[in-house]
């Protein structure tokens, strides 16, 4: 005989017993994926056929990698953009490219990417930390109070798919004569104001990885305001010299030479980046349509507060921060949300309290709190020239603003394929939640 359906409230909470409010999983975040199509097809089909993989030698070149360099910049609106194939590889070539080295402290957010500190101590320079605000990126008024002699360069990381406070930090650039950074890793497409992030810095960095609103699967690029800038990137980011007119190393041209990483895009990831780049900001248009949609269906929540946006017309939209008044409201209803089905398909990071967003926050990052030597006896914190330094940390509790909004926001990816009714369960299981558990 079958057992009797239990008798469910319509609003008793998933995780008590009641009915959840889907059971479909959300569809999986890497928004570049579903825009792959003819064109992706077309343009990686055409370096196959010409045998051609490699952007400088081959039997039928097809120069997708210049062009893409080429668009890339005009898209961005800098002189000089260089591919190649990570972000942190940008970094890494970035960072060189500054010239950054021991005596030297860069300012990184406590919210940003294990590349973004590590790209500094690879290079024998400290990394020094900056709260951030409800922005989630770089507090000025903390950068200011970093800001020393010894300070070469800050690094304003544009997280989760937009920028925060980017003219008072460009000011603060000026004002102390200090080179910017902007990491735009993740919000490629995006803007303030009008303008594109990554036109603001001396560089700026992107990533093309899987997540990121375009993808190649791993891929970056570094963009430059200055030809000299240029020229140290590239040599830095293939063996150490410049190239010639028909791309044969020049050996001879030493003003710029240095160890390169050989981190070189190859021909059909720049096809394939080609292909994405015209197809961006139709990526972060829809992504940032129904993230709007639904920020605006869950504003009535009392207690409910998001994400401080300067530009909310400029994002990229990729994700939605939804802050609780304390870590317990926040953990309670990660767990009551995900219990109510609003949880992504198998593969996918979504939904979760960002104290578990890995080595995107300082005190996650084993190799940074415990001051890590990059290899053999190469470590920046032990190089007596930067003595000076030396008492800076990484533990956590080093930056107060950083840990209380980290411990009490809940991270959800917006993919550019929720349906209306995606968003609509998204909505109804917060306020199902909110109802059983006021927030205030
Ligand atoms: C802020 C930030 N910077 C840099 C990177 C590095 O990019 P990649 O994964 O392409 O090396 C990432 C990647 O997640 C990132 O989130």
């Amino acid at each position: 005989m079958k057992s009797p359906k239990p008798n469910r409230r319509p609003s008793q909470l998933a995780m008590d017993g009641g009915m959840p409010i889907r059971r479909t999983p959300l569809p999986l975040e890497f928004p570049g994926t579903y825009f792959y199509g003819k064109q992706e097809l077309d343009l990686v089909s055409r370096v196959i056929r010409a045998r051609s993989p490699n952007r400088y030698y081959g039997l039928d070149l097809q120069y997708m990698t210049e062009q893409f360099e080429r668009e890339f910049a005009k898209f961005v609106g800098v002189p000089h953009a260089l591919a190649v194939n990570s972000g942190t590889a940008a970094l890494a070539v970035g960072m060189m490219a500054l010239g950054i080295g021991p005596g030297d402290e860069v300012i990184v957010p406590g919210y940003m990417w294990v590349s973004t500190v590590g790209a500094v101590v690879r290079l024998g320079a400290i990394p020094v930390l900056a709260d951030i605000d409800e922005t989630f990126c770089l507090d000025p008024k903390d950068v200011e109070r970093k800001i020393n002699k010894r300070t070469r360069v800050v690094v304003l990381v544009h997280m989760s798919g937009a920028t925060g406070n980017v003219a008072p930090i460009v000011e603060l650039c000026r004002k102390y004569k200090i080179h910017l950074l902007e990491d735009v890793a993740q919000a490629a497409g995006a803007s303030a104001h009008g303008k594109r992030l990554g036109s603001f810095g001396d560089i700026s960095i992107f990533s093309f990885q899987l997540n990121k609103p375009m993808t190649t699967g791993e891929g970056g690029a570094v963009c430059t305001r200055t030809k000299q800038l240029h020229d140290r990137a590239f040599a830095a980011h293939c063996v150490g010299y410049p190239r010639n007119a028909a791309g044969r190393l020049d050996l001879k041209n030493l003003e710029f030479a240095t160890w390169g990483y050989g981190a070189r895009m190859n021909e059909p990831t720049a096809a394939l980046a080609l292909a994405q780049l015209g197809k961006l900001p139709k990526i972060c248009a829809s992504m940032r349509e129904r993230k709007h949609k639904l920020k605006k269906m869950l504003s009535d929540i009392p207690g409910l507060s998001f994400r401080r946006l300067d530009d909310p017309e400029g994002e990229a939209g990729s994700f939605l921060l939804t802050i609780f008044p304390d870590a317990a409201h926040a953990n309670f209803f990660v767990k009551a949300l995900r219990a109510e089905g609003i949880v992504p398909q198998r593969g996918g990071i979504s939904n979760i309290r960002m104290t578990d967003w890995g080595l995107h926050i300082y005190h996650h990052i084993p190799s940074l709190v415990n001051k890590l030597p990059v290899s053999g006896g190469n470590n920046p914190w032990k190089d007596p020239r930067n003595r000076a330094s030396q008492r800076v940390c990484y533990s956590k509790g080093t930056l107060p603003r950083c840990d209380d909004l980290i411990s009490r926001t809940l991270l959800l990816c917006i993919p550019p394929v929720l349906t209306n009714r995606d968003v609509k369960d998204i909505s109804d299981a917060y306020h199902k939640v909110a109802e059983a558990h006021p927030l205030l």
